[in-house]
């Protein structure tokens, strides 16, 4: 066994998952607006003044919300339909958000496109073999000076 087939989690089906299962019951459910991103937008004083972040791999789409909230103009991205038509279903009456499925290791979003991208959570589940990509990938679709906020990974799961 090769080491990034040794160090691989196992990975949901997400298309599965976000058709069987309601979001409120995953594990990464989180109603609120993620503290560490919350701290960093205020600590480097980003005003969104309507700038454009991608919430990639949105799934339940609560942290797109609340950037939106903050008036940023959003997308949100994931790879799973179920996902995405669930959003878009519960999100129609937010004018600033738009939903569309993507997969970021084979992203059809406009390069430049962005001036920041949050990720909660997918780069997180991604196999270690995907994630040269997945930095080339957004590297593409950030602007000259974007910021990507990433969070992933925890001392609880030390095989990362
Ligand atoms: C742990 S969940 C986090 C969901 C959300 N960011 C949150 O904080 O509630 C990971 C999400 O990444 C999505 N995902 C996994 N691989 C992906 C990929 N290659 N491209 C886009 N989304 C992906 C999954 O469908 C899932 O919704």
């Amino acid at each position: 066994m090769s080491e990034s087939e040794s160090t691989r989690k196992n990975f949901p089906d997400w298309e599965n998952l976000y058709k069987s299962q309601s979001v409120e019951t995953m594990p990464w459910y989180n109603e609120r607006f993620d503290f560490d991103l919350e701290r960093e937008l205020d600590q480097r004083e980003i005003i969104a003044n309507g700038k454009k972040i991608l919430d990639l791999g949105t799934g339940p789409a609560t942290q797109a919300i609340w950037l939106v909230k903050r008036g940023f103009n959003v997308i949100g991205s994931d790879l799973s339909e179920a996902a995405i038509n669930r959003a878009r279903k519960v999100y129609a009456s937010e004018k600033t958000v738009n939903f569309i499925v993507d997969n970021i290791l084979n992203t059809k979003l406009k390069s430049n496109e962005f001036d920041y991208i949050f990720d909660r959570g997918c780069f997180h589940v991604l196999s270690p073999r995907d994630r040269k990509e997945y930095i080339n990938k957004v590297k593409r679709i950030l602007k000259d000076n974007g910021i990507l906020f990433l969070k992933c990974f925890s001392d609880k799961e030390p095989n990362n």
